[in-house]
């Protein structure tokens, strides 16, 4: 059977306080409801009709759709029941609707899949959560047999009523032919004057359709955020889903609680990456790397078996198999190490390119440069690439020794297994072989008592 999706994303999010329509607003670094829109593509034979209302051109815009995404407007929000009848006639007669809340976008596709199954043997099928602090959600109420009953929302609840834990997630599925019966049926009769999506569950009961609920194992699949701070633990909820995927494929993570990513990342078996560390953009990590702790990584690729010490930055770089990174230090700009170089700690490399095998442990600056392999740089060296106006390239070729606290003065090159002293200013070439020293030469000179 043919799924059609419909995403509820019409609302204004008053409770939310901000400018921006909620279902924009970002987690893990992508508006929330990108997330309900990329678990769809993992359905086969699916199809979406977003709802739209509130700044809707805007929610439009920044969202990205598949091209069989059909946009319907809700003109008024008179609820979400309403909201889903915008969306009926764009619906395929022979489907599965599946309802998904924009605000509510942590769902994953198995628990989705679960979902259609039980609809497609004409039941309405609801995903359901237990929350020890369930207000604001919608309470189900189970009579004595344990079936579904009701779903009651919280301004309609008796007191008893809203002690119940068990609460709906708002996700729900049911055959599109029995959802064009029950939606027009629908009245607007309680606290709110809106039109419930919920009274769907009454209505199917009374006209013998089985309601047939899915209680999640992990309730943070199913966390909604209607205030900033439900948005602060849908941000938590998210990021504990991903890394618990993660764990699930074979990556070892310190605490599941103390990772964020933002945006794609991939790790491969064996990596194992320590608390505080924040990924951003498109990040690949590779297999048995070490990642520790409180670093930030943006738009990189790490090899296998890199070991990055704690408080080291990587930006926009590629790092080969077996470096060494950190503690404290700092990758950016392009910057590509080919396999086995170390940079330490207080190292910054800046668009360079860092041979096999060559090592810069200690408080280091390398901007524009080009060092070949088996290169050490000694501590304190600077590359002195930047005149004020334009960047010039200083190149390190293979076997290159520069002592501690070199200046290199660019455009320059240092040959083939060639010297610098420590604490040379190098302003000139330095021929392959050669010992360069750039220093004025010591004097000693006696005190008078
Ligand atoms: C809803 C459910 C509640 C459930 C909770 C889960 C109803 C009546 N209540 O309550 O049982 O526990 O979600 O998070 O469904 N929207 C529209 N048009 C409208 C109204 C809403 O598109 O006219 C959209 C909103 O943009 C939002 C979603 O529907 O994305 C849910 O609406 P919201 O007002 O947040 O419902 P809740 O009060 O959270
Ligand atoms: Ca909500």
């Amino acid at each position: 059977m043919n799924t059609d999706f419909v995403v509820l994303a019409a609302g204004e999010g008053k409770r939310m306080l901000g400018a921006d329509p909620k279902v924009l607003l970002p987690i893990a670094g992508k508006p929330m409801a990108q997330h309900s829109l990329d678990t769809i593509s993992e359905i086969e034979k699916s199809r979406t009709i977003l709802v739209l209302g509130n700044q809707g051109r805007e929610v439009k815009k920044a969202l990205s759709t598949s091209k069989s995404t059909k946009f319907v407007t809700q003109r008024k929000q008179l609820g979400t029941a309403h909201a889903v009848k915008m969306a009926l006639p764009k619906l395929r007669p022979s489907s599965v609707m599946v309802v998904l809340y924009g605000d509510v976008p942590l769902v994953e596709g198995k628990s989705l899949k679960k979902l259609i199954k039980s609809a497609e043997k004409g039941s309405l099928a609801l995903l359901t959560f237990i929350k020890e602090s369930p207000q604001g959600y919608g309470r189900i109420v189970r009579g004595s047999r344990n079936q579904v009953q009701a779903i009651i929302e919280e301004k309609d609840a008796t007191k008893e009523q809203r002690e119940i834990k068990e609460v709906n997630s708002g996700i729900l599925a049911i055959k599109t032919s029995l959802a064009k019966k029950l939606l027009p049926e629908i009245k607007n009769k309680n606290a709110s004057r809106e039109y419930y999506l919920t009274d769907i569950v009454e209505l199917a009961k009374n006209s013998g359709i089985k309601v047939q609920p899915l209680l999640l194992d992990d309730s943070d699949e199913a966390l909604g955020a209607n205030n900033p701070l439900e948005l602060h633990e849908l941000e938590r909820a998210c990021q504990r889903l991903s890394a618990k995927r993660l764990v699930n494929s074979g990556v070892n993570i310190a605490d599941v609680n103390r990772l964020d990513i933002r945006g794609p990342f991939t790790a491969s078996k064996g990596s194992f990456i320590d608390v505080n560390n924040v990924f951003e953009g498109s990040v690949e990590i590779g297999k048995n790397t070490k990642i520790g702790p409180n670093c930030y990584i943006k738009n990189s690729i790490i090899g296998d078996r890199v070991t990055v010490e704690a408080n080291t930055v990587i930006e926009d770089s590629i790092v080969g198999d077996l470096c060494k990174l950190g503690p404290f230090a700092r990758i950016r700009g392009g910057t590509k190490l080919e396999g086995q170089s170390e940079l330490g700690n207080f190292v910054e490399a800046n668009r360079s390119k860092i041979g096999k095998l060559s090592k810069a442990k200690h408080l280091t600056y390398l901007g524009d440069s080009n060092l070949g392999t088996k290169v050490n740089v000694g501590a304190g060296t600077i590359t002195c690439n930047y005149d004020g106006k334009n960047k010039h390239k200083t190149k390190l070729d293979d076997g290159a020794f520069i002592g501690s606290n070199s200046s290199l003065v660019a455009p320059v090159k240092v040959g083939k297994e060639a010297y610098t002293g420590a604490g040379s200013v190098i302003t000139k070439n330095v021929p392959p072989g050669n010992l360069a020293i750039g220093r004025s030469k010591q004097s000693n000179i006696k005190r008078k008592k």
